[in-house]
């Protein structure tokens, strides 16, 4: 009978509000990418889809809490590319990326840039180059802790200028964002879903993207492969998962209401003014997360193990 129930409960979800766990702060980028998201998801689900914070260094607790949530629908998971990094830095994570999760599908792609404080005296990507390397005994760099996109960033960044400098961590990009708004920390690598409005608005310094191609919401930030700066170009993408064990009937669900989320023209557009790429319609299903996420795993962890850092 207890299958019969959940078969049955299956059918008629949503009947209450689904929650979507972001794993960093709120107020930075992957909440920005979730709330948006979440809003459009809900009238295709017929529920508010609610997004609820579980910041952590490394946004690892997010996926942790999620592991071991229920599996009725009621709670998923938006994460980046660290569901694909972490399984390679953290050698005791409590959960697997490829064996604890049921799949929904990728979302959208982010390119980041390398912003500043607006007092930092570099004017452009050489200045900042030269002013690291003179100062790097105290020159401070924020991120999100190991595993997260601007850890991933800063890391291929200061590989490709050979310096090091003294990494600050946070729970999220978004306290970090505070931080270097304030000027109590020198610069950092964030994706444009945070970013955009800050550059736009002059309250950073932003010296270069890590896309291939300039994007069109700030047409005027060269790449920094443009810049003659090669090895650091990475991109950052978003998809949805479940718990292990969510019923079919309840993915599929999650599913549609995720594509007619991202064929809407207000998200497209909302997207779009953060320097988002909306993923095709092909690749906003579980089968397609699937493979791109066992491709990123295979793709990175060579590249951490040669760079040797690991967060335990
Ligand atoms: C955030 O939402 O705070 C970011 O995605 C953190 C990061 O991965 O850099």
């Amino acid at each position: 009978t207890a299958l019969v129930a959940l078969t049955a409960s299956a059918q008629d979800y949503p009947t209450r509000p689904v929650t979507m766990i972001v794993p960093y702060a709120a107020g930075g980028p992957t909440d920005t990418v979730a709330r948006v998201l979440g809003q459009y998801m809900t009238k295709p689900m017929g529920q508010t889809v609610v997004v609820e914070n579980k910041p952590s260094a490394g946004g690892i607790l997010g996926p942790e809490a999620v592991k071991t949530a229920k599996p009725d629908g009621y709670t998923i998971l938006i994460h980046h590319i660290g569901m694909a990094t972490t399984p390679t830095l953290y050698r005791q994570l409590r959960y697997d990326p490829l064996k604890d999760f049921e799949y929904i599908g990728l979302i959208n792609e982010v390119p980041m840039t390398i912003i500043g404080k607006n007092d930092l005296p570099a004017k452009n990507l050489t200045e900042l180059i030269a002013y690291i390397k003179a100062n790097k005994d105290k020159v401070t760099y924020a991120n999100a802790g190991v595993g997260a996109a601007s850890h991933l960033c800063g890391m291929l960044f200061m590989s490709a200028i050979k310096t090091d400098v003294l990494t600050v961590p946070y729970k999220g990009t978004g306290p970090a964002m505070n931080d270097l708004l304030g000027g109590q920390v020198d610069f950092m690598c964030d994706q444009t879903s945070s970013t955009t409005g800050q550059i736009k608005g002059g309250k950073v310094k932003v010296y270069g993207l890590t896309s291939k191609q300039r994007v069109a919401s700030l047409p005027d930030v060269p790449t920094l492969d443009e810049q003659g700066l090669k090895g650091a170009e990475v991109g950052i993408w978003h998809a949805l998962y479940a718990p292990k064990g969510t019923p079919k009937a309840v993915i599929d669900k999650l599913v549609a209401s995720m594509q007619a989320a991202l064929k809407d023209p207000e998200l497209l557009k909302r997207y779009a003014d953060m320097g988002a790429v909306t993923y095709p319609a092909d690749k906003q299903n579980p089968a397609a997360l699937q493979a791109h996420l066992k491709a990123e795993i295979d793709k990175w962890a060579p590249l951490i193990k040669k760079a040797g850092v690991y967060a335990d």
